[in-house]
């Protein structure tokens, strides 16, 4: 049977290869399946793990307001985060975690195939630049390759979040936005 997301969202309900999901709902990614864009966050919170959507919460207006600033509304990404349960009390994910969900993510993107990913944090970061820091790669497009015919482009983003508790990185998120927006505008 082919993968679609329909089914894979099905297969998450049934899975329990996570500590977490016996504490939390699933939370799959959800969007736009044709997206050239797709946007990973760090794990869902309270909000996303009582509605089992992603980024519905304090950090999800703000990243709709930063889509808004660019022209973008939820239907033309998609959005899904490197751990499909809520850590308790909101605390960062564990390595472990990280890497026992790895897999969803990777059918997530080999399932869309978008053109640019945008890790939000430094967790998605670190799926695809594991020893790379926030400070020094937000803002900056790279490529990276994911077969031999094929490549990604890979834009950091700080996590809504940091704003939310640190005012002084507002201005950091929407410049790093409008710099995303040029760069798909040079792109296409
Ligand atoms: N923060 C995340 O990283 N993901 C969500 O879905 C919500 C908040």
């Amino acid at each position: 049977m082919e993968l679609t997301l329909p089914i894979l969202q099905e297969k998450l309900k049934a899975w329990d290869g996570c500590a977490l999901s016996k504490t939390s709902n699933p939370v799959l990614g959800e969007g736009n399946p044709n997206a050239d864009i797709m946007f990973i966050g760090e794990a869902p919170g309270a909000k996303e793990n009582e509605l089992k959507r992603p980024f519905v919460g304090a950090a999800g207006k703000l990243l709709d307001e930063l889509l808004e600033s660019i022209n973008l509304k939820r239907s033309d990404i998609y959005i899904s985060n490197v751990v499909k349960y809520r850590p308790p009390a909101n605390r960062d994910p564990t390595d472990e975690e990280k890497e026992q969900c790895m897999p969803w993510l990777k059918m997530e993107i080999a399932l869309i195939k978008p053109k640019v990913i945008v890790p939000l944090g430094r967790h998605a970061l670190g799926h695809f630049f594991p020893t790379l820091g926030m400070t020094a790669a937000h803002g900056t497009p790279q490529k990276i390759k994911i077969d031999n015919e094929n490549s990604i482009t890979i834009f950091p983003i700080y996590h809504p979040a940091a704003a939310l508790h640190n005012g002084n990185f507002r201005g950091t998120l929407f410049e790093d936005f409008e710099a995303l927006n040029k760069f798909l505008s040079a792109a296409s």
